[in-house]
């Protein structure tokens, strides 16, 4: 008899028994899933259906699969759902208070706050300052056989971020701080969860701490001289009854903020330039239409006018979605589809696997841009299938200025470079944090 045949009793109510399968103590499922995470989801999937368990990094979690499952766990009617009770299982030594780890009333009080500095008005003044940055950035580019995009962008990005976040160039400070991002967000999925000195946690802990005195060093001189940037709008930033965020808000955001804002654009970017490599013919289509601008650099008004990259963006959102799951920890009983799921259970839902699903999409391991386009338009089929930067009360605050950036280095890039892979190369992904190409994803540059 299947898993999904048994049936417990509860409360006078059939409940199906979630299926799970026999398993290493500690390690359960974690490899198969920093291995290939498609596949394995896939495999449970086609055996165990929408609901099942999974053991990760030494906790049960419960596998909640599709796009009915993502608008239930995501949509989270009648507040079940914890973001503190998930995420903090993964980053929440790391990236603590930081928006994505609070929950319904203080999350809403935070954010309303934290819009005010992703406005129109706010997000037009970014991107003045992040075109020079971006062509200084590309300015130390140079033709090669072997360019590997990922250290570059990740550079770029970073740099990108601390001058429109916090109005200053980083220096000689830049590497250091980088790598500490690095290792933060590296430490979330060590399998090792205690600071034994050498090993991931603890790196990740000194480097939380690196972080947190470098934006607290910062913040007097910011409330004294605020500038356009996102560090000086939280300082500033006030409710309508005058409350305002502590120093210890403003550095957990800030962490919080810059971590989010670099790392998913530089996995998109990774992405889209395999992609754009890939398949040439995307590539020119869109650098006519970026030549046919006019603009050396984008405006607000021009990201429109760059329909072919904004496809080609989002599917290599789907293709690759840099934050490939989302974690939550039920603060009730709740049921889905007859399987009781009981407060306190920490459940996942799995955007990346949505996104291959080919009862969601035609041919979902092909580039096909168009799908996106009228008429076909698949990513309507269901408003939850499509979900890289997931949905509800905690969804990107950052996703216009994603495609922002993503556009205006990409539109500079297509202007200056081509840039091509080796005969049949295909990029493999490191799945054991947030997806990165483990080779750095090397491609031929060379100048137009
Ligand atoms: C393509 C790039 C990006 C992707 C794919 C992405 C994806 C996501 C996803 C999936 C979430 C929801 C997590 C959850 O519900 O558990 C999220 C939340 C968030 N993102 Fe992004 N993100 C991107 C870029 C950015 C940028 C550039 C910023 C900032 C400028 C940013 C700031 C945030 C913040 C603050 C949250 C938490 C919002 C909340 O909890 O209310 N993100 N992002």
């Amino acid at each position: 008899m299947s898993g999904l045949e048994h049936s417990v009793m509860q409360n006078s109510i059939a409940h199906k028994v979630i299926p799970s399968e026999k398993t290493l103590p500690l390690i359960g499922q974690t490899l198969s899933m920093m291995r290939d995470p498609i596949g394995y989801i896939r495999r449970r999937y086609n055996r165990d259906g929408e609901v099942f368990r999974s053991s990760l990094y030494g906790a049960d979690f419960i596998q909640l699969i599709g796009p009915d499952a993502n608008q239930f766990v995501l949509q989270n009617k009648g507040s079940i759902f914890s973001n503190a009770g998930g995420w903090e299982f993964f980053i929440g030594r790391f990236f603590t208070r930081g928006i994505m780890l609070l929950d319904f009333d203080e999350h809403r009080w935070h954010r309303q706050i934290m819009q005010a500095a992703f406005t129109k008005k706010a997000l037009a003044s970014y991107l003045s300052d992040m075109n020079p940055a971006i062509t200084r950035g590309m300015s130390h580019w140079s033709p090669s056989n072997n360019f590997k995009v990922l250290p570059h962008i990740k550079k770029m990005t970073l740099d990108i971020a601390t001058e429109v976040f916090m109005g200053e160039k980083l220096g000689k400070e830049a590497n250091e701080i980088n790598q500490a991002f690095v290792v933060t967000v590296r430490a979330g999925t060590a399998l090792i969860r205690h600071p034994v000195p050498g090993l991931l946690w603890h790196k990740g802990l000194k480097s939380r701490a690196r972080l947190e005195r470098f934006f607290r060093d910062r913040i007097q001189q910011k409330r004294q001289q605020p500038g356009n940037d996102l560090f000086s709008q939280l300082c500033l930033a006030k409710t309508d009854d005058g409350e305002s965020f502590s120093d210890d808000d403003i550095v957990n955001h800030m962490i919080f903020l810059l971590m989010a804002a670099h790392d998913t654009t530089t996995i998109t970017l990774c992405s889209l330039l395999y992609q754009l490599a890939k398949h040439p013919e995307w590539q020119n289509k869109a650098r006519q239409e970026s030549l046919a601008l006019g603009h050396e650099s984008v405006g607000v008004d021009d990201l429109e006018q760059l329909s072919t990259l904004g496809l080609c963006m989002k599917e290599a959102l789907r293709m690759i979605a840099p934050v490939p799951g989302m974690p939550r920890k039920t603060v009730k009983d709740c049921e889905f589809k007859g399987y009781l799921i009981p407060k306190g259970s920490l459940v996942n839902v799995f955007n990346d696997f949505t996104h291959h699903m080919p009862e969601c999409w035609t041919r979902p391991e092909h580039f096909d841009p168009e799908r996106f386009a009228a008429p076909r338009q698949e990513h309507k089929n269901h408003p939850y299938q499509y979900i890289p930067f997931g949905g509800g009360a905690h969804m990107c605050i950052g996703l216009h200025f994603a495609e922002m950036q993503v556009k205006a280095i990409v539109h500079q890039m297509l202007q200056h470079y081509r840039w091509q892979l080796a005969d049949g190369y295909t990029m493999p992904v490191d799945y054991r944090s947030l997806p990165v190409p483990f080779d750095g994803l090397p491609v031929r540059l060379s100048k137009l």
